[in-house]
């Protein structure tokens, strides 16, 4: 990594509102872990925080446990919904869980499993449903992008016209990474400023193009304005024709 890059988004741990009832924290870096080996590439985490209208918090995402940003978050609202929203966003929801026992931990679909398979002490408590729960539909929608191992529930923040993906699109800043990952970012269409689909979901989508038609016809039924990434800069604009770009 050269010297000037960073791929850290600071703040770290600080709320940045977005919108009215929404926003993002910034988390530490993280490396990704396969076979118990520990890949060379730090990547930043980032969690959504949306403010239900009965005062509820939704979190996505969740980052590492931090009593600073808890005590904040506390000043919000009530820190209800803990989401993962696919099998590899979810090592901190325990933490989170045991600071705030009565909120609701939420699975998606194989993260059980990951996470038993890896040590990780998380007891969750939902899974998630195809369709929003009552908990928070009139603040809410979601639906499912077929992504195979990668696959994701995607959440839609109807205020605020904000869609909340996690890894269907990455948009990495090629100035927060270094050789030779800026590179391979470039290649597989994933940097900064036109981020597209992660490469790993590619094939999974091509195989289920049913469903991978419904989920983004969904998504532009929505007309979302804003694009909220887990990984890389988000789109703060015009979010339905990135859609039509990177999917259409
Ligand atoms: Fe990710």
């Amino acid at each position: 990594m050269s010297p000037a890059a960073s791929p850290v988004y600071d703040p770290l741990n600080e709320y940045k509102p977005l919108g009215p009832d929404i926003g993002i924290v910034d988390g530490p870096l993280e490396y990704f872990t396969t076979a118990g080996v520990r890949i060379p590439l730090p990547f930043s985490t980032r969690m959504t925080v949306v403010r239900l209208k009965n005062g509820d918090l939704f979190l996505h995402s969740p980052i590492a446990f931090d009593a600073g940003l808890a005590e904040r978050l506390r000043a919000m609202g009530t820190v209800r919904h803990l989401v993962s929203p696919n099998q590899f966003h979810y090592a901190h929801i325990g933490e989170w869980a045991r600071a705030f026992p009565d909120a609701v931990t939420w699975a998606s679909p194989r993260v059980r499993a990951r996470a038993r398979a890896r040590g990780v002490d998380v007891q969750f408590k939902r899974d998630l449903p195809m369709d929003p729960p009552d908990e928070w539909r009139n603040d809410i929608d979601q639906t499912v992008v077929p992504g195979g191992y990668f696959g994701e529930f995607v959440f839609f923040h109807k205020h605020s016209k904000t869609l909340m993906l996690t890894d269907t699109i990455f948009n990495l800043e090629p100035d927060k990474i270094g050789q030779p990952w800026r590179f391979a970012a470039w290649l597989t269409g994933m940097s900064y400023p036109n981020g597209g689909i992660f490469f790993g979901m590619r094939l999974p989508l091509l195989l289920q193009k049913r469903k991978t038609r419904a989920a983004v016809d969904k998504m532009l039924a929505w007309e979302p304005e804003r694009i909220i990434l887990s990984h890389g800069r988000c789109f703060e604009t015009n979010g339905s024709a990135v859609l039509r770009r990177v999917f259409v």
